[in-house]
């Protein structure tokens, strides 16, 4: 039993070259499964009952399944209908469309959340639904839900290593196969570990602050 990081070395910048498939694959999701939830959580709220039924049902699924399932039935599934699928954009699916689900559930909590009388005021006032939505209540529903809402990216940011699964050359996998090709498996994932480690703590900085700045403006 020893730990030597030396005989790892060398390969310690190939991990952390993974960082870009990482980065490139959780910021793209986040962004697509941001918007892609904000439009969930508006069917959720809206007056247009089947509208509710498709996004709950949606919902229930991407929530109610693994989402590593769901990453293989896109990767390894989906080509039988489509033919073959570049295995980031796999991913970027996979992610978009299960992050979507718990994303748009918190942005429903956070515009029930806001004071029913700023629905109210803005009804009073004539303005319409569309402008109240996007002027008047989303934006203090944001504020609310940013907690929340770091969360979801922390967990997408280590969910990530699951594209493992499909051969994308991310931190984690590339860990694992410097570990396959040196017989030496605990160092590279600690490295690994490390890796994600740092960047779930910049996140959660990078959240702090905007929430203090957030806040500055009340
Ligand atoms: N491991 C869980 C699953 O397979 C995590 C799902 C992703 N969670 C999230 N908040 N986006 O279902």
């Amino acid at each position: 039993m020893n730990i030597d990081f030396g005989a790892i070395s060398g390969s310690i910048p190939y991990i952390i070259g993974g960082l870009e498939v990482t980065l490139k694959l959780v910021s793209m999701s986040a962004l697509l499964g941001f918007i892609w939830a904000i439009i969930l959580a508006l069917f959720k709220i809206s007056p247009i009952r089947p509208l509710n039924w498709l996004a709950d049902f949606y919902t229930s699924i991407f929530r109610g399944t693994p989402l590593v399932l769901q990453l293989l039935l896109i990767y390894y599934g989906l080509p039988q209908f489509i033919g073959p699928i570049d295995p980031y954009w796999a991913g970027v699916a996979a992610f978009t469309l299960n992050s979507g689900a718990y994303i748009s559930e918190v942005i429903r909590a956070g515009i029930m959340a806001v004071d029913k009388g700023q629905r109210e005021a803005s009804m009073a006032l004539g303005v319409p639904y569309n402008q109240m939505m996007k002027d008047i209540i989303l934006p203090q529903a944001f504020k609310n839900i940013l907690p929340a809402l770091m969360n979801e990216f922390i967990t997408l940011t280590k969910e990530s290593a699951i594209v493992t699964v499909i051969a994308l050359q991310d931190v984690m996998r590339r860990a694992y196969q410097v570990g396959g090709d040196t017989y030496r498996f605990f160092e590279p994932i600690l490295v690994a570990g490390l890796i994600y480690y740092i960047l779930v703590m910049i996140l959660t900085l990078a959240g702090k602050f905007v929430e203090r700045r957030l806040r500055q403006s009340d």
